[in-house]
Order: C-alpha cells, then structure tokens, then sequence
C-alpha cells in the first residue's frame, strides 16, 4: 500500500467566486450613478454619437473606433467617472450574442473599475429582459445598468445568476489539480448546494464499490486519490414539469493511466478533464434563483486517471453498473468508462431526458475547433432543446451523428464491447459506447474538449477555461419540456 501524502496547499483560493460572486450585485437605476468608476455609452456604427460622450463621429473615428462590436475605446474626463465608447454594431441591429460580446468588451477595458455602469443600446429586436441579461453575463462585475423597467430589472438578475455560475465552472476547471481533487469537487459541491438549497448526496469509495460503479473504479485504480460521485437535486417549489438528469464527466487530472499521454502541452491542460462535472456544478447552483420548474438531478462522476502499479492496464476486463463487461484497450479512453456508470444511475432513476456532459475526445476537437461542441443525441426532440439553449446563451454546438455503422469497431474478443474504437471516428464512437448504457431514454451527449478552453482573451471568453456548459444547461433546465419518446 502507498502512503498518502498530503502537500500543504493552503495561501491560494483555488475557486475564488465562490466567496467573491456572493458580493456582485447588479441594480437597475433611471440615470448612470455618480458614484460608478467607469460608464459604458453604446455607440452604434451608424447614426448619432450619444451626446454623453462629448466626442463626434470624426474624432472616434481617428482614435480607430467606428462601432464595431467588440470595440471599447476609454475616454477620460477631467471629473465624473471613466467614460467608455461601447461598439454594438449596426444601429439597432444587436442580438443578445452581440450585446454579451460588447458587454465583454466594455468590461476588459474598464478592468481597473469595480463598479461599472452602463445604459442598454436601443436594441431593436432584443426584449429588454433578454439585453440586460446578455450584457449582465458578459460584464460579470458589479455593474448598474440605466434602464427603467421591471423587464431589464428581471433580466439583469438573470444575467447575475448565469454569468455567477459560469465563473464558478470556469474556476473549478483552472483550479489545479492538487487542490481540486475528487473529494475537493464534493466540498465545492456541498458548500454550493447549502448556499443554493439544493440536496447534495456525496459516496465515498466504498459507497460506489457498493454501487458496482466498475468503470469509474477501474480509472481510479492507479491513484491514491479517493473517487467521489456526487449527486444534486432541485426540486421546484410547486408541481414538477418534469425530470432531466445531468452527467458531468469529473476527470480532476487526466494522465492517460498505463497508455500515458505522449505531449507536455495535453498533460498541461488535463487539469480542465473536469469540465463537464464542473459545468454541472454550476448549472445546478443558478437552478433555484432562475425559478427552474423542472426537477433536475446532477451526477458528477469524479476521480483522476493516474499510472501506477495498482493502475487498470490494457486488456483487463470491467464490469460497468448493470453487468456490461468492457475489455480495456486504451486507459486514456476514461471518461466513457466513468460517465458510463453515471448513465446507468440516471436512467434507474426514471428520468424524461438525461444529458452527460464532458471532455471526451480530441477527434470531437479536430472536427469542431475549440468554438464548438459536439452534440449527438438518440432523441430529435431533445437534441433541439439543447440547440436552443446553446443558441440563448452563445455556447456553439454542432449536432455528430449517431452512426450505427461504426459501432463494430467497439466489439471485444473476450468481453462485451471494447472502450476504443479507431482514431478518425472517435467522437462518434465514444458516443456510441456512452449510448450503450441509456436504452430508449431521450438522451443527448456534450463533447466539449474543443470549447473547454481558450488560449487568449476573446468576448466573453478568458483566456484559460471558459466555464464552456454551465449556463447552457441552466438554460436548457429552464427551458426544459419532456421529449417525447
Ligand atoms: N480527456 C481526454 C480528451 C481531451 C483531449 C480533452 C484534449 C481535452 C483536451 C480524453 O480522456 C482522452 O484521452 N481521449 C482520447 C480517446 C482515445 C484514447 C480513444 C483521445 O481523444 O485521444
Ligand atoms: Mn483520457
Ligand atoms: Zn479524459
């Protein structure tokens, strides 16, 4: 047996929103407020410049900015707070993608501000509640928004919600791995749900060797970390619309196991192997404050994937929940093995829909680039409330198909099925083998390797991990309507 070594890990907040989102406020006033270190002023590329600004069309122009979305230009008076031009584009033709992006914008230029204040633009198409939400969440900061109105006060509060949720998913994937171990997901986890009011289950190592959860036991078996599997449920106040259950791939460090990585730079990023988990996390905490009237239940399947002697190695078999033997044929194909498990305890559980969510493939990264998930789902109606709801919050996905025909590269010799199939389909056969485990319930599977991090700032993203998920099953939560079989 190996000694566990604890290293002293304390000087350094690995998920600081935690304490520091529990202080954002967003208030909805009729003017911009005196007290306020920075005053975004939309200005459009075409028609007149705000008069607040004190600035005409020509001398933006020569400063180089002439209102495109993604512009912000800082312009200092002598008293009063920073002025900041805001471009959003063509007048009147914003979308909410548009305003979350100048709203980004706004807020990276007047970074030094802790209090930002901004008018909405004159959005033509975009409902006042739907604009201050988008702006709110690509802001993240204390921020007054001048606009009269309940509508943009309601959205504002929204945005509060979902940008808050997005910066603790964004957290927990940047927190290194020492720090945020399987166990350090389930405190995070436990805190989350007491301030939410959510219930939060936690199983130990034993609990899950009860609950033969043999496919995440088997990645965990290299590792002196202990796995966690957490469960979340919300429960809305009044009768329940119905039943969606979330599962959130909680790899905490991802060496490959025996098949090790080959590529410093992968090891480099396999801290973030955690996404999904994490992004489940945080859907779940914005669940109560968006009044969600479904009754959502998260699973967060967590450990690291590590070599070592007592490691799982190419060719031993598993048994995942339910009886379905897998002969291992590559170690670093761990997160279908651990998800698999999660799969098989929703669906006991009787859902309408179950959405996983996770790292899963860098072929899914090839195919899409890291702007774009990959969606594949055995139910059209539930692939297009995941559609919708990406499409609401700016999360791109791309719907992979489903096909049966590779399905044969995941046969086994010795055992049921094989965990790998060959390189050029992997993102399909992944999905393949997760279907595997869901029968006929309406089932859709997020890849998100590709959109988990970026490597510079760009709109709302920053650089690092960008929470890629969160708001996007929040939303698909709020939106959510069971899908007929
Ligand atoms: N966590 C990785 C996928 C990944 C790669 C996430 C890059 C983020 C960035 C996953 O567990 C993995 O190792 N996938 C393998 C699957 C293969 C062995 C079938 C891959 O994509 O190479
Ligand atoms: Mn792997
Ligand atoms: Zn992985």
């Amino acid at each position: 047996m190996k000694k566990k070594i604890t290293l002293p890990v304390t000087g350094f907040d690995p998920v600081p929103s935690l304490t520091q989102y529990a202080q954002v406020a967003v208030r909805v006033v009729r003017s911009a407020p005196p007290d306020a270190d920075a005053v975004g002023i939309p200005v459009a590329e075409d028609g007149a410049v705000p008069k607040a600004l004190g600035l005409d069309r020509a001398t933006l122009a020569a400063a180089g900015f002439d209102g495109k979305v993604g512009q912000a230009l800082l312009v200092p008076k002598a008293d009063g707070p920073l002025l900041v031009a805001v471009g959003v584009g063509k007048a009147n033709r914003a979308d909410a993608s548009a305003l979350r992006d100048a709203a980004a914008a706004f807020a990276r230029a007047a970074a030094k501000g802790t209090h930002l204040a901004t008018s909405l633009p004159d959005a033509g198409r975009v409902k006042p509640e739907v604009a201050a939400q988008a702006v709110v969440e690509g802001m993240v900061s204390l921020v007054t928004i001048a606009e009269r109105g309940r509508a943009a006060t309601a959205g504002a509060e929204r945005g509060r919600t979902l940008a808050t949720a997005g910066a603790l998913a964004r957290d927990l994937a940047n927190a290194p791995p020492k720090h945020l171990t399987a166990e350090g997901i389930a405190s995070v986890a436990r805190r989350v749900g007491k301030q939410a009011g959510l219930a939060v289950e936690v199983f130990d190592k034993d609990a899950i060797a009860r609950l033969e959860l043999g496919g995440l036991l088997g990645v965990n078996a290299g590792s002196v970390e202990p796995p966690r599997v957490v469960r979340m449920t919300y429960r809305p106040k009044g009768k329940s619309s119905g039943h969606l259950i979330l599962v959130g791939k909680g790899l905490t460090y991802d060496s490959g196991g025996i098949n090790i990585k080959p590529r410093d730079p992968m090891h480099a990023v396999m801290k973030m192997d955690m996404s999904g988990a994490g992004a489940v996390l945080a859907a779940m905490s914005a669940l109560p404050a968006l009044g969600v009237k479904a009754t959502v239940t998260g699973y967060l399947m967590c450990t690291d994937n590590m070599p070592s002697g007592s490691a799982m190695k190419m060719g031993d078999v598993l048994t995942q929940r339910g009886g379905r033997t897998i002969e291992i044929n590559n170690t670093d194909a761990e997160g279908r093995l651990a998800l698999a498990d999660g799969l098989v305890l929703a669906v006991e559980q009787k859902p309408d829909a179950v959405v996983n969510i996770g790292t899963l493939t860098g072929a899914c990264m090839l195919a899409l680039g890291d702007q774009i998930a990959g969606v594949f789902a055995n139910n059209q109606r539930l692939a297009e409330q995941v559609k919708a709801a990406a499409a609401r919050t700016d999360e791109s996905v791309w719907q992979l198909p489903l096909d049966k025909r590779y399905r044969k590269q995941l046969e086994s010799n010795v055992a049921d099925m094989e965990n790998m199939g060959d390189a050029a389909p992997g993102a399909i056969t992944a999905a393949l083998y997760l279907a595997e485990f869901v029968g006929d319930t309406p089932w859709a599977h997020l890849d998100i390797c590709g959109p988990m991090q970026v490597t510079a700032d760009e709109s709302w993203r920053s650089r690092g991990a960008t929470g890629f998920g969160a708001r996007l099953l929040a939303e698909l939560a709020a939106g959510f309507a069971p899908p007929k079989r």
